[in-house]
């Protein structure tokens, strides 16, 4: 397994918050929306992969009630607090090989957390394990190659277009699928998941909407690494972020695919 990190695991703490803070405002009420609609009620018991900065997490606490567990992993829970008062219980640990409980959880959710794993399948495989025949698996992944920028100045457009080369080079580079998300029906699929839904929603925003803000927050979090890529330079990604803080500027920077199936007695 690859010991590689977190892309963002350089990322100052106080940057890489206000981006996770940016995504869930952005991205919690679709993410709610598909979790009520899998069922989600009082008495589950609830895995959140990824949990990031923990607002889901703790929003499934909510609605499970006290007598419930709902278990935040993350391979970095820097922003999930051990001794939170939310009630969430938080484990330190890597989706691709933690020791969980067999046919035991209720519901299980990742959002963008697979796009980061050469071995998304096994992370998939291990999500699978821990729940229970019959409970739900609610994944969220990007997929970068939906990204394009649409309307705005000319030499921002280019270099717009050189940014989002450079995004799916750097991914590409170590491994990762930018495109993940367009891959996840079909392994659930094959991993015996039944009534799968889909959704796809790529959304066209302009400049200084709150999906340009965050993917402002990325590129200035990920620069050097995009200027690794050799895909674009300094100045490409300086007009990146002016495109991104245009509002007559347009682009769709990335669609989010969600896949939602339950495990059924025999998997
Ligand atoms: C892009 S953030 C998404 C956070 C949260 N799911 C959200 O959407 O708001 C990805 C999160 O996954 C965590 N992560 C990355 N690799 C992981 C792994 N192998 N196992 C568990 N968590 C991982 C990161 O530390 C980070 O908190």
């Amino acid at each position: 397994m690859s010991k590689q990190k977190y892309i963002f695991d350089n990322a100052p703490d106080k940057n890489e918050l206000k981006r996770l803070q940016a995504i869930e405002e952005i991205f919690d009420p679709p993410t709610q929306k598909r979790l009520r609609a899998s069922g989600l009620e009082l008495g589950w018991q609830c895995l959140e992969v990824g949990a990031g900065a923990g607002s889901i997490a703790k929003w499934m606490k909510e609605i499970v009630g006290e007598a419930s567990r709902v278990v935040a992993m993350d391979i970095n829970p820097r922003f999930l607090n051990e001794n939170n008062s939310s009630g969430i219980e938080v484990l330190n640990a890597d989706i691709r090989n933690a020791e969980l409980q067999k046919n035991y959880f209720d519901l299980v959710h990742a959002r963008y957390v697979l796009m980061h794993l050469p071995e998304y399948e096994l992370a998939l495989q291990n999500m699978l394990a821990c729940l229970k025949p019959g409970g739900w698996l609610v994944v969220e992944e990007p997929d970068f190659s939906a990204a394009r920028p649409v309307a705005g100045k000319k030499e921002e457009i280019h270099a717009v277009k050189k940014v989002n080369r450079a995004i799916f080079r750097m991914f590409a580079n170590l491994n990762m699928d930018y495109a993940l998300g367009l891959q996840i029906p079909a392994l659930f699929q094959k991993l015996g998941l039944t009534s799968i839904s889909v959704e796809n929603d790529a959304p066209l925003a302009p400049g200084n909407s709150k999906v340009a803000n965050m993917m402002k927050m990325s590129a200035t979090n990920l620069k050097e690494k995009y200027l690794a890529t050799g895909e674009a330079t300094n100045k490409d990604v300086e007009k990146y972020c002016r495109f991104s803080q245009d509002s007559y500027a347009w682009a769709v920077y990335y669609s989010t695919i969600a896949v939602v199936g339950q495990k059924t007695i025999t998997n």
